[in-house]
């Protein structure tokens, strides 16, 4: 999003951006008393069922580089929200833990694992198990040295932890760097991504990166240094597939002037985890026909988006009530869990959500809404109207209370973030193409598609 000009860095730095990705919030029904950032009980139990191979779906253990100890483990592999479109540097979540070293220990990060997808030039999504973080396995260099990437509709750099990096949140991933590939060309560079809480620091490099079938020479972070915000996430990295532009070209400028595909599109399908195996997958050059049904509607991404995914939103609803809420901006947000936007929206949507109640406030206001709920968030672009089911917007219970997964918090003025509480309800398409013609998208010029799933 905004370049946001730092004065210290700038001399030497290349790329500086304020993407402002990773806003680590942790909703008070995922919060122990000790701040730890858990699944609720239901998707809890799953991921236990799935490590003792019971559970229907496939779940893989993955162990870092370094090991960390289980606590912390445990924190990282659920406490792990993306931090993204906080503009507002006052505005910030204290970090929930400060992290204690408790020697070496054996627990690892749980991913499970997509199926490979049946369409070419696809890979499948794999996910922590409780819905709360998206992300593939990408090949980089000469030896295919496979990372884990956060795919980021909501950011264009892209960057991998380096080998020197000794930030806590590194130490605990794995990394990608000079003596991993004889392919790599490091530069001279450096580059510098403000998040809206947190920071990632290093110097750019060039290599090979390989995602569904397809392998592009690319330019590309190698952090050595970044906050501890990180450490509550499986990923070795993030994967920027926002249109934002900048000096270096973003994996999807270099997918672009690849020529690789007739159309520039992908397409997206996110896995619900309490549905059992993991069907989630990205597709490059075409949708996945097989991944819905009904009818394809257009709707161009705004110029107010500032090269975001951002469409004009119509209205919120519950079921067929409509919450009056006109003229906004939805971010199609992969990279963030849960649905974000301003107070006093909220507030418009839970009035019209019988016996919803606002339960916290604060930085963010959440709200509770009846366990009984079975109606649907419904979200309308243009004149089509998409329903997000209550197993996605209402929480597990949790002593008898369950959460609504729209949060009160503004994180770009005035405007909705749609996260994977939203993505995992459609098959979304983001079309890339005409974003050749300028800088900076315009209106006309980029489309997102969504279809029912
Ligand atoms: C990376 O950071 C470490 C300390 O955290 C430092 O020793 C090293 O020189 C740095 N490397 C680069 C390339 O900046
Ligand atoms: C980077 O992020 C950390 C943690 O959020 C913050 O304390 C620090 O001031 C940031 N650094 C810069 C240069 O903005
Ligand atoms: C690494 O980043 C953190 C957070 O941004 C900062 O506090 C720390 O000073 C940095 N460390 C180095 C070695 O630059």
């Amino acid at each position: 999003m905004k370049m946001r000009f730092l004065d210290t860095l700038l001399a030497v730095t290349s790329l500086v951006s304020c993407a402002s990705a990773f806003y680590p919030y942790c909703p008070p029904y995922r919060t122990l008393e000790d701040g730890q950032c858990i699944a609720p009980s239901d998707s809890l139990k799953a991921t236990r069922d799935e490590v003792s191979g019971i559970a229907s779906f496939k779940i893989s253990q993955r162990r870092p580089q370094v090991e960390i100890s289980h606590d912390e483990q445990m924190r990282r592999s659920v406490n792990r929200l993306i931090r993204k479109y906080d503009h507002s540097s006052q505005v910030r979540d204290v970090a929930r833990n400060s992290i204690e070293e408790r020697g070496a220990a054996t627990n690892t990060y749980a991913i499970q694992t997509a199926a490979t997808p049946a369409q070419t030039n696809s890979a499948g999504i794999d996910q922590d198990g409780t819905d709360f973080s998206y992300f593939a396995q990408v090949q980089f260099g000469s030896a295919d040295t496979p990372l884990y990437m956060l795919l980021d509709t909501g950011a264009s750099t892209t960057w991998v932890m380096g080998p020197s990096c000794g930030s806590a949140a590194c130490k605990g991933h794995n990394s990608f760097g000079p003596g991993d590939s004889t392919t790599f060309q490091m530069g001279t560079e450096s580059f510098y991504v403000a998040y809206g809480a947190g920071n990632v620091s290093g110097t750019l490099g060039s290599d090979s990166v390989s995602l569904a079938g397809m392998k592009f020479q690319m330019t590309f972070g190698i952090a050595n240094n970044t906050s501890s915000d990180f450490e509550y996430f499986p990923i070795d990295g993030i994967l920027g597939l926002s249109l934002d532009k900048s000096s270096t070209p973003s994996f999807l400028d270099t997918l672009v002037s690849s020529k690789a595909f007739k159309s520039n599109v992908f397409g997206i399908s996110l896995n619900r985890a309490s549905d059992g195996g993991n069907t989630g997958e990205i597709n490059f050059g075409a949708p996945d026909t097989s991944k819905f049904t009904g009818t394809l509607s257009y709707t161009p991404v705004s110029s107010n988006g500032a090269g975001d995914w951002a469409i004009p939103l119509a209205n919120v609803g519950f079921g067929s009530n409509q919450a009056g809420i006109t003229g906004k901006l939805a971010y199609i947000d992969t990279g963030t869990s849960f649905i974000f936007c301003p107070p006093d929206q909220a507030a418009a949507f839970y009035a019209i959500v019988p016996g919803a109640k606002i339960a916290s406030t604060g930085a963010t206001d959440t709200y509770s809404v009846p366990c009984d709920t079975t109606t649907a968030l419904t979200f309308t672009f243009g004149t089509t109207t998409y329903s997000v089911s209550p197993k996605d917007w209402i929480s597990s219970s949790v002593n008898g209370v369950c959460t609504g997964n729209v949060f009160g918090r503004t994180i770009v003025p005035d405007a909705w973030l749609l996260g994977d509480t939203f993505l995992k309800n459609v098959y979304a398409v983001f079309d890339v193409d005409q974003t050749r013609v300028g800088r900076s998208c315009s209106s006309n010029c980029c489309y997102i598609t969504l279809y029912y799933c």
